[in-house]
């Protein structure tokens, strides 16, 4: 897969005793234009180097993948305020190669007890997505604390105090901010003025904003995870977090409760699981419709010869549009949180009905999207997020996406506590049928019901070969999400990328409705044009995603960094 000139592992391993951080660097790749990073012993790919610096710190002193996932969390959580967080949610994969066991954690948010079917539309049933966008209504239960904890009990080695302590020492004595950061807040800035908590948290006392290279401290954060430090999870939920945030629900109109919060749980889950060309790839499972809908954009594609047909060529296009429009369709129709409602997963992700949907696709015609209708996979039925992967030479690894949804969630911060509240509640349909801030239509598996799991797109996913991990990775981007980790995986799998090669390519997406294929800058005017002839509308949009990855090979770990987001931030051990 990977046709590399390195040193070998065993004279790696020799340096590893000498000098365990001396050794990870660029992979010498004959004739490629990108370089992965390249280590014997391990890699994290986060999409911020401070992060990734801590992370790999604790893999060099001998914590494990989840330890260093744990910690990255919580470190994101500091220096990437608009989408690392402990005021959202999340998903993650935990490959142990030993066991053979891929397991998923569920640490979604949840619908407060007293939310509504309708409690986004107004009197005369219209969606008002306002009100589930920049309003206390809009926050879910956050899970991100007792997600990671949850994580570092069951598969980790090392204290929660230990994995928070990097991100309590980064939020007290604070770091320099650069261009990115600055001008993230700088343009969300709108969004924070009607709050003056978060005006506080997030520019100079006068209100001035912070310029590059200024240190950026948040003691009320610090002091957020000093307490949980000190106290547990249980303290987010039960202690005086939970009051802070619960007093700015009273404030403001919002829904959480102490008791809401008291009954949180994270919930273990099964992935969903699929094949493609011979791989086992495991990706979330509901309230996520990323799984479901990987396996089975994968199922449609395995049967055409896409690495003949080539990277960005015409005909590859055509026939992942097909797919996507297809899977999103039926996304829009079945998929919602499964403690809810009944979901035809096994239909979705069967071979049979790929088959079924294969053969509706030609391959010199687009499909117009209002032809195409949720399909019945019953029949076949047997029974802004931050993303970052981290693998350790033990055969753990771990694939994390969380989020509060839009970048700097709902944009409200919790007075006292320093974190941003998630604005997860416009992932529910506000109203069936009526698109959500991604475009994406929901139907009634979806509404609004009290202590339920809105639904996702985040698809942390991580590919076996042989038994073996294989490719770790995942992406941020709303509904993009699901499109973006398909392609990274097609990229390596049947365009034998490397995997910087394989992050970095230009990408594409359908999600049904708008009736568009979404392409970033990078592909061929003339291909564009093929497929214009073919009937489809080509939008031409801002880079989509941050696919933060790994691979495995032969015992050598690759990381690809994002260019999207960062080039630096894949570190290896
Ligand atoms: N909030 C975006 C997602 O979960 O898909």
């Amino acid at each position: 897969m990977q046709t590399l000139k390195r040193l070998s592992a065993g004279v790696l391993a020799g340096t590893l005793l000498l000098s365990p951080l001396a050794i990870a660097q660029q992979a010498i790749l004959e004739g490629e234009r990108f370089h992965p990073q390249e280590s014997a012993y391990g890699m994290v790919s986060t999409s911020h180097f401070l992060a990734s610096e801590i992370s790999r710190d604790v893999l060099a002193k001998g914590g494990n993948a989840v330890d260093a996932a744990v910690t990255a969390g919580f470190a994101l959580a500091v220096t990437q305020p608009r989408s690392g967080n402990i005021g959202g949610g999340g998903f993650m994969l935990i490959s142990d190669e030993s066991s053979g066991e891929v397991i998923a954690i569920d640490y979604r948010e949840t619908a407060p007890d007293s939310a509504t079917e309708t409690m986004f539309q107004d009197e005369d049933g219209n969606a008002v997505t306002e009100r589930s966008r920049y309003t206390h209504l809009a926050a879910g239960v956050p899970g991100t604390v007792a997600g990671l904890a949850l994580a570092l009990e069951e598969y980790g080695t090392m204290s929660l105090a230990d994995a928070l302590a990097p991100a309590i020492r980064l939020a007290e004595d604070g770091f320099a901010v650069p261009l990115r950061f600055v001008k993230g807040l700088d343009d969300a800035r709108e969004r924070f003025e009607p709050w003056d908590t978060s005006m506080a948290t997030f520019f100079k006392q006068d209100g001035s904003s912070y310029a590059v290279g200024d240190v950026f401290r948040q003691p009320a954060l610090a002091a957020t995870l000093k307490r949980i430090a000190e106290h547990g999870a249980s303290e987010f939920y039960e202690g005086e977090t939970a009051r802070l945030i619960v007093a700015e629900m009273d404030k403001h109109g919002g829904l959480m409760t102490m008791e809401d919060l008291a009954s949180y749980e994270p919930v273990l889950r099964e992935p969903s699981h699929g094949t493609y060309r011979g791989y086992d790839v495991y990706a979330m499972s509901p309230p996520s419709s990323g799984g479901a809908h990987i396996v089975q954009m994968l199922n449609i594609l395995e049967e055409y010869p896409i690495g003949e047909m080539g990277f960005g060529a015409a005909d590859t296009m055509h026939v992942m549009a097909e797919a996507m429009k297809r899977a999103y369709a039926d996304r829009s129709e079945f998929l919602g949180d499964t403690d809810f409602v009944d979901v035809p997963l096994a239909g979705i992700t069967s071979k049979q009905y790929a088959d079924e949907l294969r053969d509706q696709i030609t391959m010199d015609q687009a499909t117009p999207s209002d032809t195409i209708k949720a399909g019945n996979p019953t029949a076949y039925e047997s029974n802004e997020t931050t993303h970052f992967s981290i693998a350790d030479n033990n055969g753990l690894a771990v694939s994390n996406t969380y989020t509060i949804n839009f970048s700097y969630g709902s944009g409200i911060v919790v007075e006292g506590a320093g974190f941003l509240l998630n604005n997860e509640m416009d992932d529910f349909s506000a109203k069936p049928g009526v698109p959500n801030a991604y475009g994406l239509i929901g139907g009634e598996a979806n509404k609004v019901e009290p202590g339920k799991r809105m639904l996702s797109s985040m698809t942390p996913t991580i590919v076996k070969k042989d038994g073996s991990n294989f490719l770790v990775t995942g992406s941020p981007g709303g509904s993009r999400i699901i499109t973006t980790t398909l392609q990274v995986l097609m990229n390596v799998i049947d365009h034998d990328m490397n995997i910087q090669s394989a992050v970095s390519a230009p990408r594409m997406h359908h999600q049904w409705l708008p009736d568009e294929i979404r392409v970033e800058s990078g592909f061929s005017p003339d291909t564009l044009k093929l497929l214009e002839q073919r009937g489809h509308v080509i939008s031409l949009e801002p880079a989509m995603g941050a696919a933060q990855s790994i691979v495995i090979d032969n015992d050598v770990f690759y990381g690809g960094a994002d260019p999207r987001r960062s080039t630096s931030s894949a570190i290896g051990l």
